[in-house]
């Protein structure tokens, strides 16, 4: 219970601003106020305002990212993360950092990478659970890109009681995903994604330390496409009340805006 003092000229409380929270990423707040307006026998001046409050905690966002192989996955969650500071969790990202490492699990998930293909589950899950299930992805709210892949994937993230609010579903024609592929570059600096001719380099510098993947060429976009359509519709059925599906062959910036206004409605919900 909490007890506030208000002056008599005081005629309205505003009780969101008591308990608003400066994360937009948190989805919703129960306020649940009884009021009682009581005389202070100890002053004429003003009312003692008691007031019990039942507070639901803060509930961060749980969004997961989809769609083709250079569809703007990583593009759009850069976007989303500076606006809603949710965690980006990248399954393609994961496994390249345990490439990099020249770990066990790198090696091996590098030899189906190479192929277009899905890494087996028992590297590739474990794997985006443990992330999931650090202490900022579980205060801040989560963003999941490239996971999951597959009904198999999707049913082992629901038994580890992991929930989207929102499933996103980048949708591009094949013709302009094989032109994204092929002019990505990152850079390694700021992990900021470019492309050549969509989103050049903002200097000389940077444009120098521009690095390509391994797996971004037009032979292996292919293959990789070919595994995400054989897969798309089995993890779609799943999460079909919560799909939102995103004309994702606009401007990035239009393309925002579309996110955004789904994003908004978790928000308020
Ligand atoms: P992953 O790294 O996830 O690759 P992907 O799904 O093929 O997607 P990309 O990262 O290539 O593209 P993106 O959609 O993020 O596009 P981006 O924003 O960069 O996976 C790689 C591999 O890992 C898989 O093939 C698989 O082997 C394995 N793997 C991953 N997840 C797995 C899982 N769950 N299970 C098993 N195996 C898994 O944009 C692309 C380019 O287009 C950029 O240059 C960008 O600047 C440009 N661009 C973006 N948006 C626009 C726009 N609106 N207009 C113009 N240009 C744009």
């Amino acid at each position: 219970m909490a007890i506030f003092m208000a002056s008599t000229s005081t005629s309205s409380l505003n009780f969101n601003s008591l308990f608003s929270s400066s994360n937009s990423s948190f989805k919703h707040q129960t306020l649940t106020p009884l009021i009682h307006f009581t005389h202070n026998p100890s002053s004429k001046k003003h009312l003692a305002l008691k007031v019990n409050c039942s507070v639901k905690k803060f509930d961060p966002m749980k969004i997961m990212i989809s769609g083709a192989p250079a569809s703007g996955k990583g593009t759009q969650c850069e976007l989303i993360t500076k606006k809603y500071g949710l965690v980006h969790i990248a399954a393609g990202d994961l496994l390249r950092a345990e490439i990099d490492e020249g770990t066990e699990n790198g090696k091996r998930a590098k030899e189906y990478m190479e192929k277009g293909e899905l890494v087996p589950n028992e590297i590739v899950v474990m794997m985006v659970k443990d992330r999931l299930s650090q202490p900022d992805s579980v205060e801040k709210g989560w963003l999941l890109d490239g996971f999951p892949r597959s009904s198999s994937q999707a049913t082992a993230l629901q038994e580890y009681g992991f929930k989207p609010d929102l499933f996103i579903l980048l949708e591009v024609p094949q013709e302009i995903l094989v032109d994204r592929v092929v002019g990505r570059r990152l850079d390694p600096v700021s992990g900021k994604i470019y492309h050549l001719k969509y989103s050049p380099p903002e200097s000389e510098e940077i444009a120098a330390r521009l690095t390509q993947r391994f797996d971004d060429t037009e032979e292996k976009v292919k293959l990789r496409l070919e595994t995400h359509n054989q897969n798309v519709e089995s993890v779609l059925s799943l999460y079909e009340d919560i799909t939102v599906k995103i004309d994702g062959s606009a401007d990035k910036d239009d393309v925002f805006v579309q996110i955004d206004k789904a994003l908004l409605k978790v928000v308020a919900s």
